[in-house]
């Protein structure tokens, strides 16, 4: 079972789609396993974007990403990290079609209301940086149960 690291970005968390973006990775079939409410500092963010230290978007990313709370998540699921890529669709938002979260919410490049991990090796570095051990929650889901 794969694990990836997604984060509803400040533009996100402000437009309220916290709840929007949670049930359509629910909806595929993804499960959480961990979560929260934070602000991300200017030392997180550096690290979390290092790779693109230099990059002409990287200062205004960097500041963008500290600018107010984000939502941190951990999913879980088969292919998690590239399905949910396609969930999130292009980050160009002239490119990212309708039908994903950025195509039907995203209007500008920069804010395009989530991050997702691109690699299994990215996955992991980024859940390393956000999240401790004890903040996972590790539980069988028994749908049927419950209806
Ligand atoms: S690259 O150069 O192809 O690796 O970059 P990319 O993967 O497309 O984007 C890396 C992150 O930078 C954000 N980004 C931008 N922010 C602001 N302005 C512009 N023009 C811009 N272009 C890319 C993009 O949303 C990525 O952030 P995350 O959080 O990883 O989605």
């Amino acid at each position: 079972m794969e694990r990836t690291f997604l984060m509803v970005k400040p533009d996100g968390v402000q437009r309220g789609l916290i709840g929007e973006i949670m049930r359509r990775l629910e909806r595929k079939g993804f499960q959480l396993a961990a979560a929260k409410l934070m602000m991300v500092s200017k030392e997180l963010a550096e690290l979390h974007y290092a790779e693109h230290k230099g990059k002409d978007f990287y200062e205004p990313l960097v500041e963008f990403i500290t600018s107010g709370p984000v939502f941190a998540m951990v999913w879980e699921g088969d292919q998690v990290i590239a399905l949910s890529r396609i969930l999130m669709g292009k980050t160009n938002c002239l490119e990212a079609i309708p039908g994903t979260i950025r195509g039907d919410y995203a209007s500008h490049t920069r804010f395009n209301l989530i991050h997702g991990s691109d690699s299994p090796e990215s996955a992991a570095r980024e859940i390393a940086n956000f999240f401790r051990p004890e903040e996972f929650v590790t539980y069988n889901r028994d749908i049927q149960k419950w209806i």
